[in-house]
């Protein structure tokens, strides 16, 4: 059925007036809250931190980086407004309130007429190009936000780099994500646009322990301990300690990299090889001088890497010496499978994230010490970029970047 030119003439209305963002009433109405028996978001949604840095992964995810669009500061603070009651209402579930008898439905649909809560992990962060002049923010940037830079073996793509705002969604089935994605694009329309997507998706463990990424190895085995706490300030959490911006206290760091990898070469690679490149055996994880996965590689035992290659990937990643311990970072990855290039070969890999502290002290100095791995004739970094997690909202008045916006 066509539209009444009345509709089209509202619809006409509402995305000039969410394009200037100066639209209050409509922000108003078209941010209702969805509610739940109790009215409140469950825990969840509200924190210190936000979700989606220690919470355990879901099955499916999406990264969606964002060029900002809103004309100004006041757009600015409209949108993170918005995003935030989207992403409550979204993560807490409930039915969305009715937006009148001649507009469409409030909500898509697609999970149903009651929305369950619990379904949606959401994380927001910021990219330094946010900081630029557009918003007059240039002085509250995290100081330790940049714009990623192309490392050695990189081949970027300038279309899927960077981005002045990242979601990451997560869910356990993709219909949530979908409908999360259209909700969002329709309450932020002419507010921000999308830049670049990748989905991903973390595998079951096969058959046991930590799970697979695509070249068949055990991904996430020697991360720090994201149960303790005090380990997570010193590698995780910014703090007002470390000349950052009050504002940014309880924020990361998070560097995406989206990397190919070539498995139809590495499928032709034979086990021993493959192994040495990483370090670990591919059946049990375990490292190459261990017996189980969880065991501790001893490097001092082997100083010339007879048994764990001095290049291997996990020696050059984490040396496990003193002076590399500040360098330790929360990888939290996923796989992803795009299908086929133009050419016929599979396009499949890692949407790899790392959080932390510090790029530099972090990320950087790990990637640059991996520059030249065996491993590197495998995989093809093509794109991600760096990024500032917001702190968490804390609760029902709060919103993400109050107080960078205050
Ligand atoms: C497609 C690319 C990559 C693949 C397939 C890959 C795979 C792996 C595997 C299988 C392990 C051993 C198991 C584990 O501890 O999780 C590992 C460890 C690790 N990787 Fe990667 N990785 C990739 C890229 C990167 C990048 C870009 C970085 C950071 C710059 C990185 C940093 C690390 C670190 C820090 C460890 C832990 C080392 C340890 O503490 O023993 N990896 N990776």
């Amino acid at each position: 059925m066509s539209a009444q030119p009345k509709d089209v003439a509202r619809r006409a209305v509402l995305a000039g007036a969410l394009a200037t963002g100066a639209a209050a009433a409509l922000t108003g109405a078209s941010t209702a809250r969805a509610t739940t028996p109790s009215g409140d978001a469950p825990r969840g949604f509200h924190g210190v931190h936000q979700a989606g840095v220690l919470t355990p992964k879901r099955r499916v995810a999406a990264f969606v980086s964002f060029d900002v669009t809103a004309g100004d500061r006041a757009g600015l603070t409209d949108l993170f407004g918005t995003l935030t009651d989207r992403v409550r209402a979204l993560t807490t579930g409930g039915v969305p309130e009715p937006l009148g008898i001649s507009a469409p439905p409030a909500d898509s649909g697609v999970l149903g007429p009651v929305p369950p809560g619990g379904l949606l992990t959401a994380l927001v962060a910021v990219g330094a190009s946010l900081f630029d002049e557009r918003f007059g923010l240039a002085a509250r940037r995290p100081v330790r936000l940049s714009t990623m830079p192309a490392f050695p073996d990189d081949d970027l793509d300038p279309s899927v780099c960077h981005g002045d705002l990242l979601l990451q969604l997560e869910a356990d089935d993709t219909d949530v994500i979908a409908s999360a994605l259209r909700d969002i694009a329709r309450h932020t329309r002419g507010a921000m646009q999308v830049r670049w997507r990748v989905d991903g998706f973390a595998s079951p463990p096969r058959p046991v322990g930590t799970p697979r990424n695509l070249m068949g190895f055990r991904d996430g085995t020697a991360n720090p301990d994201t149960g303790d706490t005090r380990l997570m300030d010193q590698l995780l959490w910014v703090d007002a300690g470390q000349g950052e911006p009050a504002w940014a206290t309880n924020g990361s760091y998070l560097a995406v990299r989206l990397i190919r990898m070539l498995v139809e070469f590495w499928d032709r690679v034979g086990i021993t090889e493959q192994e040495r490149m990483f370090g670990r055996r591919k059946d049990s994880g375990a490292p190459l001088d261990g017996q189980a996965e969880t065991d501790t590689p001893d490097f001092g035992a082997d100083p010339t890497g007879d048994v764990i290659p001095m290049d291997s990937h996990i020696r050059l990643a984490n040396p496990r010496t003193a002076q590399t311990a500040a360098q330790r970072l929360l990888r939290r990855g996923f796989n992803y499978d795009r299908g086929t290039d133009a050419n016929g070969n599979l396009d499949m890999g890692l949407v790899f994230c790392a959080f932390q502290q510090d790029l530099e002290r972090q990320f950087a100095a790990v990637q640059r010490r991996l520059a030249g791995e065996p491993l590197v004739d495998y995989i093809r970094p093509f794109g991600g970029g760096y990024f500032f997690v917001l702190p968490g909202v804390r609760d029902a008045n709060d919103r993400y970047a109050r107080d960078l916006l205050a």
